[in-house]
């Protein structure tokens, strides 16, 4: 769509009470502007413009990383001088012959279906404002309707007549103006009102006095439009973003043990009938199978998980691909790069970290499998550590199918157990182990039976 979108985020959130900037305060772990450009792109806004000024550094350089795939125009509001204002000072970006839309950093949860019927029914030669009926106004600039319920003002709350005050129809900030119009009508904004400020909703009387039309669309969920100014408040939209996420995910199928009791943090998808038990946090690009089963406290970071498999209670998994039916955990911690077959197995306490394992291995107890490659059929016994670093550099373990490694074992890479290997309990294998033969490096095993325990000194 040929839209500029201009994003006012210049204001300092003192009320954040942080040392970062209210637009990089995250919310589903990203900043709130990322949100609002996100929004944006979605829109298939040509030209999105952020005005920026306290910390817009920091703003620039965070926001900058995550939307690399995008240009975003910077333009520095060094003074707060008011709405109006800080949309003067983004003109010069603005593309010609085109409508601009008004977003706030620090609203985040507008949604793309919201802003495109209002878009629609938005005049493309007048202006439209966007609406919110609420129960307490208070603090809002009002929406003044005339006679024939045609608008004619926004009355800012410190302007506005104690009648003016009982209307509930408040004005967003949200806006969308043709783009000509703004060029002519923002260098003319004057600030004699009781807070000095050039007001960006003066350009409604300005649109009346010249006959060009000036439409209002009620938004229907007030939480869209609802800014964030302290904790409390950011605290409360992350909760309304989560019920949203958990109700989408189980539009699609999943089963959610409590849908307050999940947190998405990215782009999640989940099959059909699958089962997430409590307190799952769920990161980044996150892609579960049908008939899975979650257990409570799992995290789950930028990963894959096949069909019909079973995460057991607190697993994390990082940057990993797991196969079908694979059963994890409890309390596994899969690291970046594992990548896992169908059937595997992967108990308690085992750590595993850039390896492969291939079709219905197993490596159920107590273990650290890192830089390996695992093939078919192994199983690894409890105990077993690849020792992949010299304290240099990372070495890698090839262990063939049907493998079977004893209890306790050290394998101190580089090296390779072939096909069918057996290796017995306790050894430290630094040298590569024969296919279907048993290696053993352990101790010989004595008795002496005349020996005495010690006995204490009197
Ligand atoms: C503004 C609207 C008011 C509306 C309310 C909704 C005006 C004059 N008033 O009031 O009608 O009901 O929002 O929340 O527009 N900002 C800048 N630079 C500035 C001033 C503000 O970037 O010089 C940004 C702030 O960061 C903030 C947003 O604009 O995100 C709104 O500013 P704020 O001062 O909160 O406006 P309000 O007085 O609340
Ligand atoms: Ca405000």
């Amino acid at each position: 769509m040929d839209l500029n979108v201009v994003i006012l985020a210049a204001g300092k959130g003192t009320r954040m009470k942080s040392t970062l900037p209210k637009v990089l305060q995250p919310l589903a772990k990203k900043p709130l502007l990322s949100h609002v450009l996100e929004i944006s792109y979605d829109l298939k806004a040509t030209n999105v413009v952020v005005v920026y000024g306290h910390g817009g550094e920091a703003v620039q350089s965070v926001v900058e990383k995550l939307h690399s795939e995008h240009t975003i125009a910077w333009v520095e509001q060094a003074e707060q001088l008011g709405t109006g204002h800080a949309v003067k000072v983004a003109l010069p970006e603005l593309t010609a012959g085109t409508q601009t839309l008004i977003l706030y950093g620090d609203v985040p949860l507008v949604t793309e279906q919201t802003l495109r019927s209002f878009i629609e029914s938005t005049d493309e030669e007048g202006c439209g404002l966007l609406t919110v009926q609420l129960d307490n106004p208070k603090g809002y600039g009002r929406i003044i309707r005339n006679s024939d319920n045609q608008v004619e003002a926004i009355v800012e709350e410190k302007d506005a007549t104690d009648l003016q005050r009982q209307i509930t129809e408040a004005n967003t900030g949200i806006m969308l103006v043709n783009t000509a119009l703004l060029q002519k009508w923002l260098p003319t904004l004057g600030n004699s009102n009781s807070q000095g400020e050039y007001y960006l909703t003066d350009i409604v009387k300005m649109a009346r006095d010249e006959h060009i039309s000036v439409q209002a669309s009620i938004v229907q969920d007030p939480m869209e439009v609802e800014g964030v100014n302290d904790k409390v408040q950011l605290s409360q939209l992350e909760r309304r973003y989560q019920k949203k996420q958990a109700e989408n995910l189980m539009r699609n199928g999943a089963i959610l043990a409590d849908a307050s009791r999940i947190d998405i943090r990215g782009d999640v998808a989940i099959g059909e009938d699958t089962f997430v038990d409590v307190n799952a946090v769920l990161e980044g690009r996150v892609r579960i199978g049908k008939n899975c089963q979650i257990g409570p406290n799992c995290t789950i970071i930028n990963s894959s998980i096949g069909d019909n498999s079973v995460i057991h209670a607190n697993t994390v998994i990082q940057d990993s691909s797991l196969g079908d039916t694979a059963e994890i955990g409890p309390f596994a911690r899969i690291r970046p790069g594992t990548v896992t077959e169908s059937r595997v197995k992967i108990g308690n306490f085992v750590e595993t970290k850039k390896s492969h394992i291939d079709e219905g291995s197993k490596v159920n107890h107590l273990t650290y499998v890192g830089d390996a490659e695992i093939g078919k059929g192994v199983n690894i016994g409890a105990g077993t550590i690849t020792c992949n670093y010299d304290g240099v550099n990372k070495h890698k373990t090839v262990i063939g199918d049907k493998a079977f490694i004893g209890s306790n074992t050290s394998l101190v890479a580089p090296l390779n157990i072939g096909e069918g290997a057996t290796i017995g309990a306790g050894s430290t294998v630094s040298k590569d182990a024969k296919e279907n033969a048993l290696t053993v490096t352990r101790a010989k095993q004595i008795t002496l039976s005349d020996w005495q325990r010690p006995v204490k000194k009197t």
